[in-house]
């Protein structure tokens, strides 16, 4: 069974099966089609489904031409569950959002676990990619698997291999991002090598699922706790008229023992302000507290409030007010270049400076009007970048330094401009947030 499949992966004659097909899911289908598998991509989402199935793009940093070929190489796309029999590998890119609670919900990963049971069979491995707290590979899905008549290291096979994509990064591929790799057990693990190692050039095999899943999370930890101390020390260094990102950018010259990170409006994205929470809850069950992820936290969720202060302070400064006054946010995603707005700290400075008062527009070159979340229904439509909407405006707040914005015309046109990423050179109307 496992020589089967391992040669079937070898040879490129197994079928590669992706469940979810978004940031994570679609990358890996273009690098399995790039080398000669058919992938076949599955997702919930009829609209998506049929926009890749015409051959568009559902992600900016993906080109539709990159789409085309893959469906030219033998990619499909398709909601039928049903036709994951056709799979000899069924890998699992769905979100682990948080709940309102703050605690994981895992309710994507059970649910599409037990969607696939039906088709399960013999001579199949499982891979599953969410990011998620150490035990869920073993304590949700082996279970769910193994209630059906099939044996995980026997007949079937289960990993868990966590996606380090990093949307927007031009310097790093799906191919050359190592990748990190645990088995229930070792045949899982043998399999799992065959999955992987011919798309992807560097593996790193760990001793379990649950060190894979806690790998993965320490990642993410580890910068959601730093851009924490940052952030505070941003704070700190306004106080003492120091500019932070000049002493960033002179201890980064240090060439061993420190790593740079950057301070910001709070935290964005899919995975640092909510990965960590994962452990936080898992933690519990053993009588532990995470000290350093909750003070991360808390830091990194106060921040817009802080810039919301900066904003009411500078233009008091000018004899105005929040209240009234017309406030031009430049950039609504979580960073620059980059056309995802989960979590992203935009959202919430337009929510509280609308809540103030304020007369708030936006500009962002990836979109047009700002599409409903979870957490926010903001109704405003875009403008354009140009001196006139510039200098109409009271206040410019840059949130999201996109490299396609026009900081001359910014700064040659605004009256006022508070700068959370520290993209322009400080000045009398540049207040740095
Ligand atoms: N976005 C990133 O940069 C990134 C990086 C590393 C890890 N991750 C992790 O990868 C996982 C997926 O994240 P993402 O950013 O790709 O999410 P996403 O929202 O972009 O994509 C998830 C896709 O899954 C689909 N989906 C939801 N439920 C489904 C179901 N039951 N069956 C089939 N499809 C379903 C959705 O329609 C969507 O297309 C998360 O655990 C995330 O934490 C994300």
């Amino acid at each position: 069974m496992k020589e089967k499949l391992i040669e079937r992966l070898n040879k490129k004659t197994a079928v590669i099966g992706i469940i979810g097909l978004g940031y994570v899911g679609l990358p890996l289908m273009i690098r399995y089609t790039e080398i000669g598998y058919k992938v076949l991509g599955i997702d919930i989402d009829q609209s998506k489904v049929n926009a890749l199935m015409q051959g568009n793009s559902i992600i900016k940093n993906i080109s539709a031409e990159k789409i085309q070929t893959a469906l030219v190489h033998g990619f499909e796309a398709t909601t039928d569950f049903s036709r994951l029999v056709e799979a000899d590998a069924l890998i699992l890119c769905i979100p682990t959002p948080l709940n309102k609670y703050r605690e994981p919900d895992l309710s994507y990963v059970v649910d599409t676990t037990d969607a696939i049971l039906p088709y399960l069979r013999k001579g199949q491995i499982v891979s599953l990619e969410s990011t998620t707290y150490p035990g869920t590979t073993e304590e949700e899905l082996l279970p769910r698997i193994e209630s059906t008549d099939l044996k995980v290291g026997e007949n079937i096979f289960l990993v868990y291999s966590p996606e380090r994509e990093d949307p927007g990064n031009t310097l790093f591929t799906t191919r050359t991002i190592p990748k990190v790799l645990g088995g229930i057990t070792p045949a899982c693990l043998e399999v799992g090598r065959a999955l992987y190692g011919n798309a992807i050039d560097q593996l790193v095999e760990v001793s379990s699922t649950k060190v894979a899943e806690m790998t993965k999370l320490l990642e993410n930890i580890h910068r959601a706790v730093n851009i924490g101390l940052v952030n505070e020390l941003k704070i700190l260094a306004h106080k003492m008229d120091i500019d932070i990102y000049e002493v960033i950018n002179a201890a980064a010259t240090k060439p061993f023992g420190f790593t740079p990170y950057y301070p910001g409006p709070g935290l964005g994205g899919h995975c640092i302000p909510i990965d960590p929470f994962y452990l936080t809850w898992k933690a519990k069950e053993v009588g532990l507290r995470t000290r350093f992820i909750e003070l991360a936290g808390e830091i990194n969720t106060n921040m817009p409030k802080y810039v919301v202060q900066k904003v009411g302070d500078a233009l008091n400064s000018v004899g105005k007010s929040i209240k009234g006054s017309k406030i031009l946010i430049l950039g609504l995603a979580y960073k620059k270049n980059i056309d995802d707005l989960r979590e992203s700290p935009s959202l919430e400075l337009i929510d509280e400076l609308i809540e103030r008062g304020g007369n708030i527009s936006f500009i962002d070159p990836f979109f047009k009007t700002i599409p409903r979340t979870r957490k926010h229904n903001i109704k405003l439509r875009g403008e354009k970048l140009n001196p006139q909407t510039l200098s109409s405006a009271d206040l410019i707040l840059l949130a999201t330094d996109h490299d396609d914005f026009d900081y001359q015309m910014i700064t040659d046109h605004s009256s006022l401009i508070v700068d959370t990423r520290g993209r322009l050179k400080s000045s009398k109307n540049v207040i740095k947030a």
